[in-house]
């Protein structure tokens, strides 16, 4: 049995295992963790004993393994201990039950009560069977935490257990390991974090006098989700914004925010922050034409007027044109006709790296919904579609890719 002291500059993790066959793939994880020079602490749920006993992670740990609440010889509190000394929470395998119960608030065992009793960064690599995983329930809560900060490993596709194949099997313990040594290690412990994300949001309003304004149905809402999931995901965010749309207030403080109101105000505040941008997201609906505005309120008596119309500058053309090396742009298109054929030709012609595509003539998708519904395109790839869901959860997925792109290195 281990029990080593905590050195001062070891990064602190809790490993919570639940019950599942994948159990024994946490085994491994501590043992490169600890390879790593990581300060280890299990805390394994009472179903996951029933797979690895808790001998095997005491024998490799930092500390011996724990599994009750109560009656634990070296601390009246172990939550508490584990849960305010965490650098990281990472829990492998979470179980849809595990998943559930922390996006609930409950703590009637020692996982979820550390869970709620720290404020370290959390990372969750679910795996069950696919139908489990498949289920509203479990992809709700995973929304759910997801839109409180918490990291979400998706499992892959494979063999799991009882012959079955499908999706839903834990990463490879390097790759969970890898994950959990670039976070307690990075600046501030998520995906993006020390990068610096620039989000585009809401519709630009083109004045035609002092009064009235040609505009168009954006909310805002998905450009605003994309800027706080971006904030939790540990990045340095500007929101440049046409929409009046309150910020979640746990990242209020962490956004910068531009409010503008034309497409040329819009391009101008670009302008000024792009350059120095490690990505940037162009979710805004920019009027694609704006008005020579008249001074003075157009007058009835002076009879119907004739509106004349200029185009604006492409803001996402011009950002695709003069990229610095190993920055990301990110496009968006609403279509409601041919949807995929005129967002692949999109993609090119705007020269970005993601372009986020919408059907926006299909239910519960786009303009001022909660819910979307997209595809996300990239040079080269297969099409990956994000079924409906929040706008929180679209931001999640689309940000993801972003740091696959900044960590795979696809962009340097
Ligand atoms: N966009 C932009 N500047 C503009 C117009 C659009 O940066 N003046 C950006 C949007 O923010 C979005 C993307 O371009 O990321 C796609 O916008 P969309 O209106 O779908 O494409 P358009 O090029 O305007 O083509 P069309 O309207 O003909 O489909």
């Amino acid at each position: 049995m281990t029990s080593s002291k905590h050195k001062q500059d070891q990064p602190r993790i809790v490993l919570g295992v639940a019950g599942g066959i994948a159990a024994y793939k946490a085994v491994e994880v501590l043992r490169r963790l600890r390879d790593a020079d990581c300060f280890v602490s299990p805390i394994l749920t009472p179903d996951a004993t029933r797979f690895v006993g808790e001998v095997t992670f005491s024998a490799l740990a930092s500390e011996p393994a724990r599994t009750k609440l109560y009656g634990d010889p070296t601390t009246p509190i172990p939550h508490t201990y584990l849960g305010q000394n965490a650098d990281l929470i990472v829990v492998a395998p979470a179980t849809a039950h595990v998943i559930a119960r922390y996006a609930m608030g409950l703590s009637d065992d020692l996982l979820t009560a550390t869970l709620l009793a720290s404020r370290a960064p959390v990372l969750l690599c679910p795996a069950m069977h696919t139908e489990m995983w498949e289920q509203p329930s479990v992809q709700e809560n995973l929304a759910t935490l997801r839109r409180r900060g918490v990291m979400v490993v998706e499992p892959e596709e494979g063999p799991l257990a009882g012959g079955d194949s499908g999706k839903g099997r834990l990463p490879d313990p390097e790759v969970i390991a890898a994950l959990v040594l670039s976070i307690v290690r990075g600046e501030s412990g998520g995906l993006l974090a020390g990068r610096s994300v620039v989000v585009t949001a809401g519709g630009t309003r083109e004045a035609i006098d002092p009064v009235r304004v040609i505009t168009n149905r954006s909310s805002g809402k998905q450009g605003h989700a994309l800027a706080e999931v971006a904030a939790r995901l540990g990045a340095a965010v500007t929101l440049i914004t046409a929409a009046p749309l309150a910020l979640a207030p746990d990242v209020a403080r962490q956004i910068i925010r531009v409010n503008v109101d034309s497409a040329a105000q819009m391009a101008e505040a670009v302008d000024r922050v792009a350059p120095e941008a490690d990505v940037v997201i162009m979710a805004a609906a920019v009027a694609d034409f704006t008005v020579e505005a008249q001074d003075a309120k157009i007058k009835k008596e002076q009879g119907v007027p004739s509106i004349s119309l200029v185009p604006t500058r492409d803001i996402l053309a011009s950002l695709g044109q003069h990229r610095r090396s190993g920055q990301v742009i990110v496009g968006f298109a609403a279509e409601t006709d041919d949807v995929l054929a005129n967002a692949e030709a999109k993609l090119t012609r705007k020269g970005c790296d993601l372009l986020v595509v919408n059907d926006v003539s299909a239910e519960g998708v786009g303009f001022d919904h909660s819910t979307n519904e997209v595809t996300i395109l990239t040079p080269g790839a297969e099409p990956y579609v994000v079924a409906m869901t929040t706008k929180e959860q679209v931001a999640y997925e689309v940000l993801s890719k972003v740091a696959e792109r900044i960590h795979g290195g696809t962009n340097g």
